[in-house]
């Protein structure tokens, strides 16, 4: 079944992470972080495959996981890392590969819950407001193509989020 794969994609800071948690304790489905996959496969972290690889490996990385995930027998909620939608070929392969959501939050919220954050490279230095606002417009579109399914998140719970997704999963199944 197509519903035996979860896959959350949106900005950083949207919630996928935490959302992913609780859907997979609430439905019993096991979690998958793509970052966290990759920084186990690499044995480095985010800001250390950026530092000594650059971004264009980590993509790769990203799409080596993604293509493996998909001929994968196994039922799973995949939490993905934000850009994953946006290079090669990948907001394709997600539709593909189960039902996807799309967590759409604001700029500001993304801002609120990532303001003092480290471990982001795309996210450091100055104005990082001005940063989030033109990476996510930049964006918009690739999270749409890879959805089946948008969930805003903004003022919303990481429970109520969960239970929209449970009760849209409901809908398709
Ligand atoms: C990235 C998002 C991060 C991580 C990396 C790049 C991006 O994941 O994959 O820092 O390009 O949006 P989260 O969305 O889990 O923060």
């Amino acid at each position: 079944m197509l519903s035996d794969k979860i896959i959350l994609v949106g900005f950083m800071g949207s919630g996928k992470s935490s959302v992913g948690k609780r859907l997979s304790k609430k439905l019993g489905i096991r979690l998958l972080d793509s970052d966290t996959c990759i920084e186990e496969n690499e044995k480095k972290s985010i800001n250390e495959i950026f530092n000594e690889y650059g971004e264009n490996a980590f993509r790769n990385m990203e799409s080596e996981l993604l293509n493996k995930l998909f001929l994968s027998k196994d039922k799973f909620i995949l939490s993905t890392g934000g850009g994953m939608p946006c290079f090669n070929d990948n907001a394709k392969m997600i539709k593909k590969t189960g039902v996807s959501f799309y967590l759409m939050s604001s700029p500001d919220s993304v801002l609120e819950r990532l303001k003092n954050d480290t471990t982001r490279p795309l996210l450091q230095g100055d104005d990082r407001y001005e940063k989030i606002k033109a990476l996510m417009s930049k964006r918009e579109d690739f999270y749409r193509e890879a959805a089946d399914i948008i969930i805003e998140t903004d003022g919303k719970t990481v429970d109520d989020i969960t239970d929209e997704i449970i009760e849209r999963l409901g809908e398709i199944s």
